[in-house]
């Protein structure tokens, strides 16, 4: 066991467990921010993405004894119900969600890119972006179209 000690969504966090217990399991389990999903656990479909210092990571392949010390960004630090994040009213507006379970993952992974772009992105830079997140549900032209939106008021801001 060890105790780990991070900043998840601007708190100091501490938990104490294996240093191989996935970083998706200790957000879920031990602090509760159940937004971030688990649905492959090796990777593949990234329902279950969280900023890592500012970076895009799949959290069920980053182990917690790897982010001593590190800051953790969930979709629960993006925006709330009350006040959400303009990708996430975008998603809203867009109607760019069925079931849900990989929307989290693609705010947070949306939020990511857009922090880096300063014109409003192309279908295909938008596929490039999202490449990593998988959905199942909305056939994906909602969801490029949420992200073009969001980049769109982001840019009149
Ligand atoms: S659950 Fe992590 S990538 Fe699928
Ligand atoms: S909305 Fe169901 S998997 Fe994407």
């Amino acid at each position: 066991m060890e105790t780990i000690q991070l900043t998840v969504n601007g708190r100091d966090k501490y938990v104490t467990c294996p240093p191989t217990k996935p970083l998706l399991d200790v957000l879920r389990d031990d602090f509760d921010l159940t937004g971030s999903k688990e649905c492959c656990g090796k990777g593949e479909c990234g329902s279950c993405t969280v900023l890592l210092d500012g970076i895009s990571v799949c959290s069920c392949l980053v182990l917690i004894g790897q982010v001593d010390n590190k800051s953790i960004t969930t979709v629960e630090g993006i925006g709330t119900i009350a006040n959400m994040d303009i990708v996430q009213q975008a998603f809203s507006d867009e109607g760019a969600t069925q079931c849900g379970y990989c929307t989290p993952g693609f705010v947070v992974n949306a939020k990511s890119f857009l922090n880096t772009i300063d014109q409003v992105p192309t279908v295909d830079e938008v596929k490039i972006a999202l490449g990593g997140n998988l959905c199942r549900c909305t056939g994906y032209t909602k969801i490029i179209k949420a992200v073009q939106t969001a980049a769109k008021r982001q840019l009149i801001e």
